[in-house]
This record gives C-alpha cells, structure tokens and sequence, in this order.
C-alpha cells in the first residue's frame, strides 16, 4: 500500500462513518416521532356522563360522597370496554335533556325511561332495565287504591315520567300534584307529612319503604317503557355503547349488575 492509497482508505472511512452517524440521527429522530405519536394515543378520550344521584339503587351517594349504583357501575365497564376514560356530573333530573341537547355532556345513565316524546329530542341505546311504578305512603295513612288518593297530594320527582302520568291520573281520581326537584327530598317530604303520596319508580320505591318503613301499593295503569342509556341527537358514540350493551347482556354481565345492586324486575 502507497502513501496515496493510505490517505484514500482513510478518507473513505471518514465518509462513512459520517453516513453511519446521519443514518443513526435520522433513525433517532424517526423514533422521537413515533413516540410521541404513541403518547397522544395514550391519552384517554373522556366520556362526559350525567346523572342524577338521588335513585337508589340505581344512582346515590355513598357515605364518603361518591356517586355509585347499577347505572354507575354500568357505565363504567363500558367505558373500560371502549378504552375511554369516565367523568360523572351530578345534576337534577330534569335538567338531563338539556344537558344532551347542549352537547355538554356525552351520555346520561339515569335510570330514564326510553318514551317516544324523549327520543324526540335525544337518542337511547338498547334498554337494560324495565321497572314500574309505585304509590308510597306513611304507615299512618290509609291509603290502598287509586280510589283512596282522591283529595290527597301526590308528589312527584320534576321532568320525569310519574310527573306526567301523576298529571293525567290526578283528574280522574282528584288529587293534587307536587312537583320537587330531587327524588331524596320528595321522601323527605312524605316522611315529615308536607305530601301524602310519593309517586316514583317501583325499583327505587321499595328500597325507600325499606330504609323509612313506609308503606305502599304498585300503580295498576301503567306500562312504562324500559330504562336506556341517553346521547345527543346524531352521537357516534351511541353504536359503539349499544355494541357493548348487547355484549353485556348476552354474556351475562348485565345481569351480575343486576344481582349485586338487586334489582327484581
Ligand atoms: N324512570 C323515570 C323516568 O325516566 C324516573 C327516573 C328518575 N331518575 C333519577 N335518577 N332520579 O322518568
């Protein structure tokens, strides 16, 4: 080997390990950029639920203050089943709708009913629950019957379907219609005698009867339709909760939800 080509092969050598290391930098930037590809990915979409915890089992506070129930833990698996994560908003029933309607939040577990008018205004998933309704009243009163509410005062949660149905059987019977906001304080108000008669779903009655010992008769008119999950008109995400939904109630999660919480019907 002469001097010249000692001083080529040295050369070729610088040239490629320059090559190596601009092939090593583009590979570590290419890198980085998957990474944070991959991180962005990560980060959980939220869903935006609303409910109103006052409806025992299906939706209440517990001692130390968070919202559980069949409604919540429903949610929940899910949202676990999506990949998403879950935030919960308490709020009065009857501002639900609204809620949906604004888009300010993304689904509403409340133990509603599906009823046509609603479904106007919002879109239902699959029902998971049917329940009916139930007159409650102190062990005091006695009061049996349709017949028996005649000149009495009936209270009623505000925006749901026993407000409705309270208004168009207070005709025929004669009774007067009260409306409140939050169904923990409609018990309060039987309980401390401002109202005769609650009138509210038979699932979340009988759980009232037991815990205040009341007493109470199931209403004979009624057929109401089954519970459902409610979205905003149009939201993509009501076919991918349906799909989980019909999941949980054919491998049987649906009803070990309903098992624990108890639900009877
Ligand atoms: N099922 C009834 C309705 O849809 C009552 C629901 C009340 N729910 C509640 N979380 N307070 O109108």
């Amino acid at each position: 080997m002469n001097k010249y080509t000692m001083m080529e092969a040295g050369e070729g050598m610088k040239k490629r390990l320059y090559l190596l290391m601009l092939f090593i930098a583009s590979i570590a930037i290419l890198l980085g950029c998957t990474g944070d590809a991959a991180e962005k990915k990560e980060e959980k979409q939220v869903i935006k639920m609303a409910t109103s915890a006052d409806f025992k089992p299906f939706e209440f506070f517990d001692e130390e203050g968070n919202i559980v129930g069949f409604d919540i833990d429903l949610a929940k698996l899910i949202a676990e089943e999506l990949g998403y994560e879950l935030e919960i908003e308490d709020m009065n029933f009857d501002g639900l709708i609204g809620a949906l309607q604004a888009n300010r939040v993304d689904m509403v577990l409340a133990g509603m009913s599906a009823t046509e008018e609603r479904a106007q205004n919002v879109d239902f998933s699959v029902e998971y629950h049917r329940s009916g309704e139930m007159f409650l009243t102190t062990k005091d009163e006695a009061i049996g019957s349709l017949e028996d509410l005649q000149g009495k005062i009936v209270g009623v949660q505000l925006g749901t379907i026993q407000e409705e149905g309270a208004d168009t059987l207070s005709e025929e019977y004669g009774f007067e219609v009260k409306k409140i906001d939050s169904a923990n304080v409609l018990i309060q108000e039987l309980i401390t005698g401002r109202i005769d008669v609650a009138y509210l779903d038979k699932e979340v009655a009988t759980g009232f009867m037991e815990e205040h010992d009341l007493t109470g008769f199931d209403d004979p008119t009624t057929a109401s339709p089954g519970m459902a999950i409610a979205f905003p008109k149009g939201s993509e995400l009501k076919e991918k909760v349906d799909q989980v939904l019909q999941q949980f109630i054919e491998d049987g999660t649906l009803d070990e939800l309903k098992e624990k919480w108890e639900l009877t019907e």
